[in-house]
């Protein structure tokens, strides 16, 4: 089985992301590059709460890894001119730790939840007052004698973050004031990031090479600053101290980065559904078990990208490899016309895992 983490494009926060890391990380929302829609509400929702007095309303984050959902978190706080509480799904084991936190907090501060979709049930019925009410119902006593009262809670703001939003129950999902989608970047707004990110590092690059490094990073943040640092080292070894075009094609070829930034497992995945399920459909098990990959893995990290680019298509009976996937492994699909019509009408629906 292969470790995510191994892979120089994994979206995944690796060993070597988080130095530099904090001072990469815009502070402001206005370093904030793309994600255009949800800045543009959460502006506007700022600005109309600050103008009340009153919290922000609470705000979910959802979207596959790297794409700054932590960094949004951070922004919002500091722009709502409150504290920041930082936890997640899985640190809250107990109801009362989370009581502990929400009564420590102070008007205006936000608390954030990474991975809000892993909290336990009996840690989430707690939320909902605090969300709806903000008010803290506690259980004194057992059995017959047992009183709940209810505590008043400060105005803070929740902000919930998830990659997997469709595993968020319907009641806490609905508590959400504010959703935000944060959708791939694109090779432009990579660009940037990685022209800003260069700056910070005091690196020299040419245009053209960011670009090509922000084309070959799945249009996460996260993969363009690492693949950033990695070409930085081939260039100070092998190039000339400014990072251009050659240099940095030479070092992506060299890290295995193809040009629409796939690598071995991308390839594998597309390659089984082409070459071993005849194109498909196949559904996501069979597929993971056969590329010996974890289903979750396959679902989070590796698919979002490979939808988003076409390069398979969803269907309610499983994956199917698009015209694109063929082209990309120059191979020729063996089925008629008639079939390709039934892939693309069933791919109206994507309701299949
Ligand atoms: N819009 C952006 N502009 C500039 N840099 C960004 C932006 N979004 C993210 N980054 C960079 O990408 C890195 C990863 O972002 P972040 O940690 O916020 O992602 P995330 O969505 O929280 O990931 P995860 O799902 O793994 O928690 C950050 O350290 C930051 O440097
Ligand atoms: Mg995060």
């Amino acid at each position: 089985m292969n470790d995510d983490k191994d892979r120089i494009v994994t979206p995944l926060n690796i060993v070597g992301d988080t130095e530099n890391e904090y001072s990469l990380r815009p502070k402001k929302i206005n370093e904030y590059i793309g994600q255009k829609k949800v800045k543009e509400k959460l502006e506007i929702f700022i600005e109309a709460a600050k103008k009340r007095k009153e919290a922000l309303d609470h705000v979910l984050l959802y979207g596959p890894p790297g794409l700054g959902k932590t960094t949004l978190a951070n922004i919002i706080a500091l722009e709502m001119g409150g504290n920041l509480k930082v936890t997640s799904g899985p640190a809250i084991e107990r109801a009362g730790d989370l009581a502990a936190i929400l009564t420590s907090l102070n008007n205006y501060d936000v608390l954030f939840i990474d991975e809000i979709h892993r909290l336990s049930r009996n840690v989430e019925e707690i939320l909902y007052p605090a969300m709806e009410d903000y008010a803290l119902d506690i259980i004194i006593g057992k059995g017959a004698s047992a009183k709940s009262i209810r505590l008043d809670l400060p105005k803070f703001t929740l902000i919930g973050a998830t990659t997997r939003v469709g595993l968020l129950t319907s009641p806490l999902r609905d508590r959400f004031g504010v959703m935000c989608p944060m959708e791939f970047y694109e090779d432009d707004e990579l660009k940037e990031i990685i022209v800003r990110s260069a700056q910070i590092l005091g690196v020299g690059i040419e245009e053209s090479a960011a670009l090509e490094i922000g084309s070959r990073s799945r249009g996460t943040p996260r993969i363009a600053n690492r693949l950033l640092k990695r070409v930085r080292d081939y260039s100070d070894v092998k190039g000339s101290g400014i990072v251009n075009l050659e240099v940095t094609k030479a070092a992506l070829e060299l890290l295995d980065v193809d040009k629409e930034g796939f690598d071995s497992i991308d390839n594998k995945i597309i390659t089984a559904i082409v070459d071993n399920f005849n194109g498909g459909p196949v559904g996501l098990e069979t597929l993971a078990y056969f590329i010996g990959e974890e289903l979750d893995t396959i679902q989070d990290v590796y698919e979002p990208y490979l939808l988003q680019k076409g390069f398979i298509i969803r269907t309610p009976r499983g994956r199917v490899a698009s015209d694109s996937a063929y082209k990309h492994l120059n191979r020729s699909r063996k089925c008629s016309k008639s079939d390709k019509n039934a892939v693309e009408q069933e791919s109206i629906f994507n309701d299949e895992i």
